[in-house]
């Protein structure tokens, strides 16, 4: 497996591209399901989750293309006929969003089997909101041996839905499945991240019905037929706050570009309150530090617009070396800070009391192999490393390439010491 070393002490100055967004391609690739015309998506991220997706859709009967247009990376999906309707376990485990075919595959052939995700272990992370609002639209669910069986033999009924509490999964499955249902649709209290707001102009785009997605409440007229389009991936917001999280970390100048501002305004305001300066320009933002140390301040993660529980172990990393004391609330997963006993083996100051971490800053990080435990986490420690003494070594990182795209390229162009190791560690 591989590992990432990196050696602490460089500034950071240059540009940084940011790719399309990891969560919003891998639900627009579920949407190719619910048309036999090609959808073709630019702006896409190349990750070992959109190539996991990729596979489980060619399984179903989808081809995938993936090229370079005029547009940089693309992929065309294009599914003529649904040959299987059966989403397997040793696909579905490897990445949760997965579950999100088991919707566009009930819309478009009125029964699935799709097997109950596994993804990241940061918390229980149910589906009960997305089966209940399948069910909702007339879809008969029963649970067997780890798989769910879905049936809509005459086709999904709109219905009026109401989330108990906010889910992204559960907003975006709803809407997948209701475009292509009988009748209205009307989803209350929703999700508004921006990956949802993109979904839904992809959708209208292939001729869907969707109205005020971004907002709690979202409204579907169903529709008999979708058709192909052709849609720009949104900005990745979690890539371009852990670069800005980066740039404020390491100090220097960084300018994240191919972006558009106002997507990460939360912890934007945070950056700035802790003494790192933030500019927003037309495509991103420029971030800035010199020399001086940051001050600790305090995080609770919440629901878009709030700060987003993908940056939370990003800032911890941030707060590791700041002065003072940051308190950190996670409120949306349980079980999300098990990068702190990663980030304590470089020195860092951290005890964790339910939901909440307490940081305390320390001068200096002491570089160390640490090991990475989630996806957003495993970024956490590449950031500590950018300013620990001596070599940081972070191992496990197949949790990394599921989410980041050419990390080492992305930081190594702005001066940073970060190298890919292949292959195992050597065993005692
Ligand atoms: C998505 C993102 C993830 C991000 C999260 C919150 C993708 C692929 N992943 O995850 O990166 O951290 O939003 O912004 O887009 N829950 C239930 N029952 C359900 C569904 C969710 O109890 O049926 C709970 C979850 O356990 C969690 C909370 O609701 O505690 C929020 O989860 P949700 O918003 O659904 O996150 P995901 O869609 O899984």
């Amino acid at each position: 497996m591989d590992r990432i070393a990196i050696t602490g002490g460089a500034q950071l100055n240059g540009e940084i591209p940011i790719s399309g967004a990891k969560n919003s391609a891998i639900k627009l690739m579920a949407a190719s399901l619910l048309t036999d015309e090609p959808l073709r998506l630019t702006n896409m991220p190349r990750l070992a989750d959109t190539r996991f997706l990729g596979k489980l859709l060619t399984r179903l009967g989808a081809s995938v293309d993936e090229k370079t247009g005029d547009q940089g990376a693309e992929t065309v999906l294009h599914v003529p006929e649904i040959v299987s309707a059966i989403a397997p376990y040793d696909l579905v485990r490897q990445m949760r969003a997965s579950f999100n075919v088991l919707g566009p595959l009930v819309a478009r052939t009125g029964q699935a089997k799709v097997s109950l995700p596994g993804g990241c272990t940061i918390g229980a992370r149910p589906v009960d909101l997305h089966l209940q609002a399948l069910e909702a639209l007339g879809a008969k669910i029963d649970l067997h041996e780890g798989y769910v069986f879905a049936q809509a033999p005459r086709g999904l009924k709109g219905a009026e839905i109401t989330f108990p509490f906010v889910s992204v999964g559960a907003t975006e499955h709803a809407l997948l499945a209701a475009v292509l249902a009988k009748g209205v649709t009307v989803l209350h209290n929703c999700a508004c991240e921006p990956e949802i707001g993109d979904l839904a102009e992809c959708l209208n785009k292939m001729g869907a019905k969707v109205e005020g997605a971004g907002t709690p409440t979202i409204t579907i007229t169903g529709v008999a037929k979708l058709g192909g389009a052709t849609h720009s991936v949104i900005p990745d917001r979690i890539e371009m706050g852990t670069y800005a999280v980066a740039a404020a970390m390491a100090g220097g100048e960084v300018r994240l570009t191919n972006s558009r501002p106002g997507l990460i305004d939360a912890l934007l305001k945070k950056i700035e309150e802790a003494g790192a300066g933030v500019t927003e320009t037309a495509d991103g933002v420029i971030i800035k530090r010199n020399g001086s140390r940051l001050n600790a301040v305090d995080v609770e993660t919440g629901v878009y617009p709030g700060f987003a529980t993908d940056l939370q172990a990003q800032f911890m990393s941030l707060m590791t070396t700041a002065k003072g004391e940051s308190r950190i609330r996670e409120t949306i997963f349980e079980n999300r800070f098990m990068h702190v006993p990663e980030l304590a083996r470089l020195g860092a100051d951290i005890s964790v009391s339910g939901g909440e971490a307490v940081v305390r800053g320390v001068e200096q990080l002491e570089g160390a192999e640490v090991m990475a435990t989630d996806l957003r986490a495993s970024v956490s420690l590449v950031i500590a490393g950018l300013v620990a003494r001596g070599e940081t070594v972070v191992s496990r990182i197949y949790h990394l390439d599921r989410g980041f795209e050419r990390l080492e390229e992305k930081l190594g162009n702005c001066g940073a010491q970060v190298r890919r190791i292949h292959g195992e560690p050597d065993e005692l």
